[in-house]
């Protein structure tokens, strides 16, 4: 795995944007893998900047997103479907039907996961990125899921719950459930550039470079990725 280690957020997003920005140039049609969470938004914030002032175009991009709350859809302000238009799409040149989500509001969220598997096999990801959770996790794939997961719906761990509560009124409010890409579906992706800042990311940082590669960190399994890049400040590096 490549490292780069940064020195503060503004710097790890601007790395990251370049990284993102290489792979466009290389293939304007590419296929990007996309993160929701707070990590990615200063790579989100870059990308929409660019696009706005005639830079990279976005016309023939596809992207695809890592999960969804379940029970969640476009009309609530807390789904991912919503956190990624309000944060990139609405201000690329992108085209709305060429960005894919799971349907957090299926009414059978079996026969969603396997739809957006298929999808999701017809279009490998020429960039995947990534964030960290502080128990590990890579999308919602939470501490002892299989290696071999492909797309599913999660119960999702305490650990998470709580620290994604700070972005609801309430714990109460955070959903049980949500519909992820497995680890076998990231694993697909041409490229993986992981991000991570932060004080509370070190251990799982940590665990990620460094550890044994072992479903119970499921970050580690990106150790056997041919071509992964961290990027990550000072504050997250601090246990590698
Ligand atoms: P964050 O979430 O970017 O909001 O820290 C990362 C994650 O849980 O994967």
């Amino acid at each position: 795995m490549k490292v780069i280690i940064t020195k503060d957020y503004e710097s790890m997003s601007e790395k990251a944007y370049e990284e993102v920005r290489a792979v466009i140039a290389e293939n304007p049609a590419a296929v990007l893998g996309l993160a929701t969470g707070t990590t990615p938004l200063g790579l989100y914030r870059r990308m929409a900047d660019d696009c706005g002032r005639g830079g990279i175009s976005y016309k023939k991009i596809r992207t695809v997103n890592l999960d969804e709350y379940a029970g969640l859809g476009a009309d609530s302000d807390q789904s991912y479907v919503y956190f990624m238009r309000k944060n990139l799409f609405d201000h690329l040149d992108i085209l709305p039907e060429n960005t894919f989500i799971a349907n957090g509001k299926a009414e059978d969220l079996e026969a969603e996961c396997a739809r957006y598997n298929a999808l999701l096999e017809g279009m490998r990801q020429d960039i995947q990125v990534l964030g960290i959770g502080s128990n590990g996790h890579i999308a919602f794939n939470e501490p002892g899921t299989p290696f071999s997961s492909t797309v599913h719906v999660v119960d999702l761990a305490e650990s998470t719950i709580r620290d994604n509560a700070r972005l609801f009124a309430r714990e109460e409010d955070v959903p049980r459930k949500a519909i992820t890409m497995g680890l076998k579906n990231i694993m697909r992706a041409k490229k993986i550039l992981i991000l991570a800042n932060g004080a509370n990311k070190a251990r799982a940082v940590c665990g990620l470079v460094k550890g044994e590669v072992t479903e119970a960190v499921p970050a580690s399994v990106l150790q056997l990725h041919p071509d992964c890049t961290l990027i990550c400040d000072r504050d997250a590096a601090a246990m590698i």
